[in-house]
């Protein structure tokens, strides 16, 4: 996620010690009770169930009740977001990030979220990230087996980073040339790097698949790879992936029929899109509207999450709350620290944090698709819970709350909790290069 600048962290920021790697399990093939009180969560391409049309009259679904995602039985409809861990110094699964999902699968959520995976080296956004490659095989059937372990279900992120994320190893690309915000160059990617990331991501879906997960969300948000090329601000392409919507969203119909015919409805297929860019001459909801109709169209997502901002440009966009610039400076080398404070403004700009920000424009899009939708930002209240079960959400996805609180749906759903603790003060952004945490609980590094 914070990529420019700060990617050069990773020359500071060394992985630690040797990872222990786990033996891999045999897929647990874990199958979530499904009773007679489980209820399709919206419109699937297999199961064509029922719309998820909203109809006022019908009374609200219970959030806590089970559910399908697409051919996925889940305990109940709150997902744990992605938060990118830093926990993977080697590129693959750590101990310290099997714990993690271990305590929010414990702590109640139906699905949690392995964040961040990149299809290749080039993909990284971020140091100690795991990339799809054959020696991350083993750890993600052990992550598996034990988040299943306790009763859940587990998703991965996949995506290319493309411009985000300035690694010494990686080659930024983009749909154009250009420039990150430090000013580093971005490539403009050849239409054969783009059929290879095509296939990249239908090899990183058969590897979740094959280690036993039981969603894949593709990352098309945060200005990464695809995003970009969603996006009028930096798709200036003028080949068959550029110019009109259908052109720009191009790129992203072909990963979604690929990554549908590696899985073959083995797995729940999920997608990750930027309502808005938040950034001048970006994508806009009007198109991104547009652009989930085509993919839901395309009939391979179970669902749609929807997110706003990016890491290219205006993250802050996405998260809301305080902007954690002393923060950010303090782990920084002192002879960045000027660029720093010079850039700090635009990088870190500040958006007051409101309950469920996104709601009033993710509401837009619920009306026009009939697929779920995950509503993603700012949730911390049971009664956002609520209210987005009785606006026809299908889902809620939950990051930060949890970060602080992975206990938090368990303690909501018997009672003892109906709002979390999280001050939405953004420090555990910084926790990224040291093993991502809520810091005002655990302000010490992780060791690896
Ligand atoms: C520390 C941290 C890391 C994050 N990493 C990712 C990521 O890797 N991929 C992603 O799509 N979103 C990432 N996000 C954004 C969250 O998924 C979510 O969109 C955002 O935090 C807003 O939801 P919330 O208010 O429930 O936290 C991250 C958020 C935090 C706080
Ligand atoms: S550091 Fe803790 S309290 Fe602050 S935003 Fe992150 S999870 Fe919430």
């Amino acid at each position: 996620m914070v990529g420019g600048l700060f990617g050069r962290l990773q020359r500071r920021l060394k992985g630690g010690g040797l990872l222990s790697r786990r033996g891999r399990s045999t897929h647990p093939g874990q199958q979530l009770q499904r009773d007679s009180k489980t209820r399709p969560c919206g419109r699937s391409h297999r199961t064509s169930a029922r719309l998820a049309t909203y109809d006022p009259s019908v009374p609200p679904v219970d959030p806590f009740a089970p559910c399908e995602l697409g051919p996925v039985q889940l305990s109940n409809r709150i997902l744990k977001a992605a938060t990118f861990e830093g926990m993977s110094p080697k590129n693959v699964v750590s101990p310290q990030l099997i714990d993690f999902h271990r305590r929010m699968a414990a702590g109640g959520v139906a699905m949690t979220t392995v964040s961040y995976i990149a299809v290749s080296r080039d993909g990284m956004g971020a140091p100690a990230e795991i990339y799809v490659h054959e020696e991350a095989a083993d750890g993600l059937g052990a992550i598996v087996t034990a988040v299943h372990g306790e009763g859940a279900a587990i998703a991965a992120q996949l995506g290319h980073a493309g411009a985000v994320g300035e690694l010494p190893h990686k080659r930024a690309v983009g749909p154009s040339k250009g420039r990150t915000i430090t000013g580093a160059r971005v490539a403009a990617i050849s239409t054969g790097g783009i059929d290879e990331v095509v296939a990249q991501f239908a090899a990183g879906a058969r590897m979740l698949r094959d280690a036993g997960f039981d969603a894949v969300e593709l990352h098309f948000g945060h200005h990464y790879l695809v995003s970009s090329f969603l996006s009028p601000r930096w798709n200036k392409r003028r080949d068959e992936y550029g110019g009109t919507v259908a052109n720009r969203a191009r790129l992203a119909v072909r990963i979604l029929r690929e990554v549908g015919d590696a899985v073959a409805g083995q797995m729940a297929v999920t997608a990750k899109l930027n309502m808005v860019d938040g950034v001048h001459g970006g994508l806009g909801i009007a198109e991104s509207i547009e652009f989930a109709r085509i993919f839901e169209h395309v009939g391979v997502l179970d669902a749609i999450e929807l997110t706003a901002g990016g890491s290219r440009a205006n993250q802050m966009y996405m998260f809301r709350g305080d902007a954690p610039r002393k923060e950010f400076e303090e782990v920084l080398p002192s002879s960045q620290r000027l660029a720093f404070r010079a850039l700090a403004p635009v990088l870190f700009r500040r958006y007051p944090f409101e309950e469920a920000y996104f709601l009033p424009m993710a509401r837009r899009f619920r009306q026009q698709l009939s697929l779920p939708v995950i509503l993603l930002g700012g949730i911390n209240t049971l009664a956002s819970i609520n209210q987005a079960m009785a606006e026809g959400f299908g889902f809620v996805a939950m990051g930060r709350a949890l970060l602080r609180e992975p206990d938090l749906i368990a303690r909501m759903r018997d009672g003892s909790a109906d709002q979390g603790t999280c001050t939405h003060c953004n420090k555990c952004m910084v926790s990224i290069y040291s093993g991502t945490r809520c810091v005002l609980d655990h302000p010490e590094p992780l060791t690896f």
